[in-house]
């Protein structure tokens, strides 16, 4: 008998050894350990065995049953790992293959084609020394007007129709209201520093304008501003061409009419040829062929004075680029509504570099 349980054992390890299913395993076990088992069977025969056989097998075929268990409990944990891995191995994510990422399934926008611009012309400006500054949404008269040489009773005011937080008829002081365009900045940028120094200022601008094709009452303008001594309006043209250049990889059609803004003497509207209809006339053109992009000039001396700078020592020019207007002659898109349209399918047209 004694051998019997010996040869037994080496049957079940063999016999384990082959299997890799846990249901064919646990049937495997039953037919040792089951109640007709072999190891059971052995054990019924123990009733013939003399007193001294039983000392020596009881153990060794209760031993064997322990052995069995064992053996059992580490095979089918040694399956679960497996299956596990297995899975694992299947659900892998590969991070620094972007092809892999599950995120690329999903349904996703690009970087806005206003901030590709924008991040080109900062590039542009920072390698000419430029520095570039932010500033308040919320604006007062002050800033948005007064120190711009708009006083209250100028003309120039109705250019621009104001979302006021208060009533503009009231006396309040400090009435404040959404900037309505980016040369508010120049007004904090020249109290801030002393000249020489120069400047752009990128930023979100608001009116309370009727929109079509090429208006919005949330639109978007570039500032740039220049103080130093003796500089000229060559200067001015050199920077707004090297602008031009860098940002449409060719010669554009430029031209530069007299332009009136009360902050700056003399003052010019430097236009593009449409590129959407290459000058032939479009619903962004007004079906004039040009396009209005850079007005600018020399600033003049009163702004100087408000922002702290002696103008019969320094001078300067600025500028106020229409951002939302050239990203859509960069890329030809004909309505200025789609750049805030928060259309997915808008966004993932544009690479980011
Ligand atoms: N602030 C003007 C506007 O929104 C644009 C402008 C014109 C800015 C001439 C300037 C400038 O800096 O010199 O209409």
């Amino acid at each position: 008998m004694i051998e019997q349980l010996d040869s037994l054992s080496a049957e079940f390890v063999g016999a384990l050894e082959s299997l890799n299913d846990e249901a064919a395993i646990l049937k495997l076990k039953s037919e040792y350990l089951g109640k007709k088992g072999k190891v059971s069977e052995i054990l019924k025969g123990l009733r013939n065995a003399t007193a001294d056989e039983r000392k020596v097998i009881g153990p060794k075929a209760n031993g064997l049953k322990e052995e069995i268990n064992q053996l059992v409990a580490t095979k089918l944990q040694k399956i679960e790992l497996e299956v596990i891995n297995k899975k694992l191995e299947k659900n892998k994510i590969d991070l620094s293959n972007r092809d892999e990422l599950w995120l690329q399934k999903l349904n996703h926008g690009g970087v806005h084609p206003r901030t590709l611009i924008q991040r080109e012309i900062e590039d542009v400006f920072l390698s000419m020394g430029f520095e570039v500054l932010d500033g308040p949404h919320i604006e007062d008269e002050f800033h948005n007007f007064e120190a711009l040489n708009i006083p209250s009773d100028h003309p120039a005011r109705d250019m621009q129709d104001t979302f006021w937080f208060h009533d503009p008829q009231s006396d309040e002081k400090e009435k404040k209201l959404l900037r309505t365009h980016t040369s508010t900045i120049q007004v904090r940028g020249m109290r801030e520093r002393k000249p020489p120094f120069r400047f752009i200022a990128p930023g979100t601008v608001f009116r309370c304008e009727r929109t079509d094709a090429s208006h919005e009452m949330v639109f978007n303008q570039l500032e740039g501003m220049m103080v130093g001594k003796d500089i000229s309006v060559g200067n001015l043209i050199y920077f707004m061409k090297t602008l031009l250049k860098e940002i449409f990889q060719k010669e554009v059609e430029v031209r530069l009419r007299p332009g009136f803004f009360p902050f700056v003497e003399p003052g010019f509207e430097l236009d593009i040829q449409c590129l959407i209809c290459k000058g032939k006339g479009c619903s962004v053109c007004k079906k004039t062929g040009w396009v209005e992009l850079l007005p600018c000039g020399m600033v003049h001396p009163n702004v100087l004075k408000a922002g702290g700078i002696d103008p019969d020592e320094y001078n300067g020019f600025a500028f106020g680029l229409g951002l939302d207007r050239l990203v859509m002659m960069r890329y030809g898109i004909d309505d200025i509504r789609h750049l805030n349209s928060g259309d997915l399918r808008f966004n993932s047209q544009f690479q980011a570099y």
